[in-house]
């Protein structure tokens, strides 16, 4: 595991924009994980203002997102769908067709999640993915306890992962209880992961992750068993590592 450090949020934005660029640029026909969140914002926005600028194009790519709300209508204003068609999708050169997250409304959720792993796996699997971390360590929705064997799973939400989220919503109850996630094990399969943090929130989780052991009961723990990763995290999110 490689550390960055970055100054500040649009620091690591910046310097996480130019990663996907540079993977880009080596295979113009990546297929990308994608996040949803504060934490990777700042990046789609680089990366819409390097489209901008001709520095890059999305249009042999394709992507997968991490996850999705269980029963949430795509157009929904909290949908991860819609998220990521107002910060990246909307703005940038993807073709019809190439961005895909777990739906949502799924009749039979389970279904929906090997289908949506058979998909990656016939895009020829991630290439690089993109995440951020829960205050508890957590990757995806994979909450602590999750088996690091799991693939893309319905999900049950904990009380601190919804109180996390329910700043996007009315109020705590309108959270959803369920969600699709990729698993731990297909997060793994990803050829290469930057994961990124910013802000004192992530300290402590930046902290365990780089001096804590291997254990389901840390989710992210998991990302030190895989040969690939890049960490950018802020000076804030890094200031309990010496
Ligand atoms: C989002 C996701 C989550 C977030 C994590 C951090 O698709 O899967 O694991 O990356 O909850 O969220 P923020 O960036 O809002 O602190």
């Amino acid at each position: 595991m490689r550390l960055l450090a970055a100054a500040d949020y649009q620091e690591m934005s910046r310097m996480a924009g130019e990663f996907l660029k540079d993977q880009l640029k080596t295979n113009s026909r990546s297929v990308l994980g994608l996040a949803t969140g504060g934490t990777v914002k700042g990046v789609y926005s680089e990366l819409v203002k390097l489209y901008s600028e001709g520095q890059l194009s999305f249009s042999h790519a394709a992507s997968f997102n991490l996850d999705e709300y269980y029963g949430m209508e795509k157009n929904d204003v909290n949908s991860y769908f819609r998220y990521m068609k107002e910060h990246l999708f909307h703005h940038v050169d993807f073709l019809p067709g190439s961005n895909h997250l777990p739906d949502g409304m799924a009749a039979d959720p389970i279904h929906e999640c090997s289908r949506y792993e058979e998909m990656i796996e016939k895009a020829g699997g991630v290439d690089l993915q993109l995440l951020g971390i829960g205050e508890n360590g957590h990757i995806g929705f994979n909450e602590p306890g999750t088996s690091f064997q799991e693939r893309t799973h319905l999900v049950t939400l904990t009380d601190s992962t919804k109180k996390a989220n329910a700043r996007y919503f009315k109020s705590l109850e309108d959270v959803p209880g369920q969600a699709i996630t990729m698993g731990i094990g297909t997060i793994m399969k990803s050829r290469s992961i930057l994961l990124l943090a910013s802000g004192a929130k992530k300290a402590e989780a930046i902290e365990r992750l780089w001096n804590g052991e291997v254990t389901e009961d840390f989710p992210a723990s998991v990302l030190k068993r895989h040969p690939n990763v890049t960490v950018i995290a802020d000076e804030e999110a890094l200031m309990l590592i010496d």
